[in-house]
């Protein structure tokens, strides 16, 4: 339950290894928070000490967003095990590579399984638990490459552009249950998900976007961009005529 500050004594991290979900999780971190799950497919590259703190159990267990039939028996063995979920980021999320998945279908569709089908089960498990509990907020990590799809990355592009209308469509659906979803919606982050690409015009750092992520979730926003310039830039990227949008040097 969180307290009258906002403060979660529960936090779930899916894709406990993400730089960006780790940023998230170091500002929502306070002397009320008892315990830390960091749930991921690589276990072993969880290093639960870079948490360690007075009070706190930090947790790692097993979870792959690609296995969907999983879900809901994770999610419910989490509650069982931890307790009531205050928060959970949904964190998980591959880019890949636009010209490998022009030549190899199979890979493009994993990744979209990953990065759109693996949220929404993940999410709904989530959703469905926290409707249980009464309370909760859970936190989706979607893109500005959601908001208009680019040649360079269409496959990732429209896999969070699914993954952010349904996280909207699941905040709409849950008002009034006590359970909240934000969107965060960062543009370029310097993570290891971007390392060795050109860097895009308002790149920013996972510091950056966990400050600005977790001010939004402790105010209950259902959106926030990051950084926060990004959403007049893309009330005007959106309506750029496609020729001319193609020609833009996004990064
Ligand atoms: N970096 C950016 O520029 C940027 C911009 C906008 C949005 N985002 C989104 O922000 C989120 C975090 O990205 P990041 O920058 O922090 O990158 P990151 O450090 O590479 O994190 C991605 C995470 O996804 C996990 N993952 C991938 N496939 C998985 C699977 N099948 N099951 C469980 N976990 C899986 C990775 O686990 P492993 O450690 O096992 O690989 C890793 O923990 C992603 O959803 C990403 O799309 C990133």
């Amino acid at each position: 339950m969180q307290n009258a500050l906002n403060e979660p004594q529960t936090i779930v991290l899916l894709g406990g290894t993400s730089e960006i979900g780790r940023a998230i999780v170091d500002e929502l971190l306070s002397v009320s928070t008892q315990t830390l799950v960091l749930a991921c497919r690589r276990p072993d590259e969880a290093q639960p000490e870079r948490f360690a703190a007075d009070g706190l159990h930090v947790a790692v267990e097993y979870f792959d967003a690609a296995a969907t039939e999983t879900h809901d028996g994770f999610v419910r063995k989490l509650a069982a095990e931890h307790g009531d979920i205050d928060i959970a980021i949904v964190a998980f999320g591959v880019l890949g590579v636009q010209s490998q998945f022009d030549d190899d279908p199979h890979a493009a569709a994993q990744a979209v399984h990953v990065n759109y089908t693996g949220a929404v089960s993940t999410s709904l498990a989530i959703a469905a638990q926290m409707r249980r509990q009464g309370h909760g907020q859970i936190a989706v990590l979607s893109s500005v490459a959601g908001e208009r799809a680019r040649a360079g990355n269409f496959v990732y592009g429209s896999s969070k552009a699914g993954l952010d209308a349904f996280a909207q469509g699941l905040g709409d659906s849950l008002a009034g249950s006590g359970v909240k979803v934000t969107v965060i919606r960062p543009g370029f982050v310097h993570s290891r998900m971007t390392r060795g690409l050109k860097s895009a015009p308002l790149a920013t750092t996972p510091r950056v976007v966990g400050e600005l992520a977790a001010a939004g979730i402790r105010k209950g926003k259902h959106t926030v961009w990051t950084p926060g310039v990004l959403r007049y830039v893309f009330m005007v990227l959106r309506h750029v005529p496609r020729p001319i949008f193609r020609r833009l040097p996004l990064g």
